[in-house]
C-alpha cells in the first residue's frame, strides 16, 4: 500500500530519541522540520511529559501542522524560523538546553503536491521553489539574472548534473528569447539539453536541474552548514540529535559536524585522554542508516533517506 505524506523512518526516530527523553522529568524536543508534524505527533503521544518546539520556515506547513497538533497545544510550541534559528528561538522562550532534536531534511510531499509552489517538473506552475513564499528568491529569479558561471556551478554542483553547461547555455539562449517562465518549460529545456542515450537513463532528466535550482533558492546547504553546530550546542548532556538526509550533499555536511565532534582533542601518541580536550559527543551508531526495504516500497520518499544520529556527553 502506498501512503501519502507518510513520516519518513518514523519509528526508528522514536526509538532512537527516546532514552534521551526518558532521562528527563520536563523533556523538551525540538522537531527543527515540523513539516505537517509527523514526527512530532507521535513523539507528543508516546511521551505525555514531553513538550516540542516546532520550527519551519513554510507558513503553510506552520498553519497545517498548528491543526494536526491542536490536541497537543499546551505541549507545542510553533515557530515560523529558520532552523539556524535554533538557538535564537530557544532563547526568546527561556529555554537552555532540550533533551532531543530532529532534523527531516527537503521539501515535504505536501510542497511537492502543492503544484503553485513549482517545486515539481511533472506539473505546469511558476518557477517559484521558495519554502518561504514571504521572502527570497525565486528559482525563476535566479535563472533570470544569475551569470553563466554561477548557474553552471549550481546546477553541476547541487545537481550533480554533467551536462550542465549544455543546459545553461541553452537557458541563457532562452534568456534572450523571452525566457523561461514555467516548470514545464524548464523541464522541456532540460530535456532537450540532454542527449538521447543519457535521457533514457536515471529518471526524469529535470530532476537534478529542479533539485539544484531548489537548494540555491532556498540556501539549504549553507544553512544546514551553520544550523548543525548551532543546534548540537542547543543539546543538554543526555540529549541525542536524529538527522535525515534525502541527498548526498546534505549526508556529508552532517557527516563532517559529526566526525569532527565526536574525536577526540588529544593530541595522538599521548598515553592519557586529557579530559577538556576529549569528546563531548558520541555516536549512536556508526555510519548512516537506511529505511527498511518495506518502507521504501510504501513510500517512495524513503529511497534515499540517510539517519545519522549523535548524543551528547559531556559538556
Ligand atoms: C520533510 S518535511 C518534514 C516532515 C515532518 N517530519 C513530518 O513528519 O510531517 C521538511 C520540512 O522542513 C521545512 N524546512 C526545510 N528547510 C528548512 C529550514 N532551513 N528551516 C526551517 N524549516 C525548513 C520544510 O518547509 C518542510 O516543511
Amino acid at each position: 500500500m502506498k501512503v501519502e505524506h507518510a513520516s519518513v523512518m518514523l519509528d526508528r526516530c522514536i526509538a532512537l530519541l527516546s532514552p534521551a527523553i526518558e532521562k528527563s522529568s520536563n523533556p523538551i524536543v525540538v522537531d527543527a522540520t515540523l513539516g505537517l508534524g509527523g514526527h512530532s505527533f507521535a513523539l507528543l503521544e508516546k511521551f505525555p511529559n514531553l513538550k516540542i518546539i516546532g520550527l519551519d520556515r513554510d507558513l503553510s506547513a506552520i498553519e497545517k501542522s498548528s491543526a494536526r497538533l491542536a490536541k497537543f497545544s499546551d505541549r507545542t510550541t510553533i515557530v515560523h524560523a529558520v532552523y539556524d534559528e535554533m538557538p535564537a528561538v530557544l532563547k526568546s522562550l527561556g529555554i537552555a538546553n532540550v533533551q532531543g532534536i530532529l532534523f527531516d531534511l527537503g521539501v515535504s510531499s505536501m510542497q511537492l503536491d502543492q503544484v503553485a509552489r513549482g517545486f515539481s517538473y511533472s506539473n505546469d506552475a511558476p518557477l517559484d521553489m521558495r519554502m518561504d513564499q514571504s521572502r527570497g528568491v525565486s528559482a525563476k529569479e535566479v535563472i533570470d539574472s544569475y551569470s553563466r558561471n554561477d548557474l553552471i556551478r549550481i546546477i553541476r554542483e547541487y545537481g550533480e548534473e554533467r551536462f550542465a553547461t549544455r543546459i545553461v547555455d541553452n537557458l541563457i539562449a532562452a534568456r534572450e528569447k523571452g525566457g523561461i517562465n514555467s516548470t514545464t518549460e524548464l523541464a522541456d529545456l532540460v530535456k532537450n539539453s540532454i542527449p538521447a542515450p543519457a535521457r533514457r537513463v536515471g529518471g526524469n532528466p529535470a530532476k537534478r536541474t529542479f533539485q539544484a535550482l531548489r537548494i540555491e533558492v532556498n540556501q539549504e546547504l549553507e544553512i544546514l552548514q551553520r544550523a548543525i553546530p548551532r543546534a548540537m550546542d542547543c543539546l543538554s548532556v543526555g540529549g541525542r540529535m536524529v538527522v535525515m538526509s534525502f541527498q548526498s550533499l546534505e549526508d556529508k555536511i552532517v557527516k563532517k559536524f559529526f566526525t569532527a565532534a565526536t574525536e577526540s582533542k588529544t593530541p595522538v601518541g599521548l598515553p592519557v585522554e586529557i579530559e577538556a580536550l576529549a569528546a563531548k559527543f558520541k555516536l549512536v551508531f556508526s555510519g548512516s542508516e537506511k529505511a527498511s526495504e518495506q518502507e521504501i516500497e510504501e513510500n517512495s520518499r524513503a529511497q534515499s533517506v540517510r539517519l545519522r544520529a549523535i548524543e551528547r556527553v559531556a559538556i
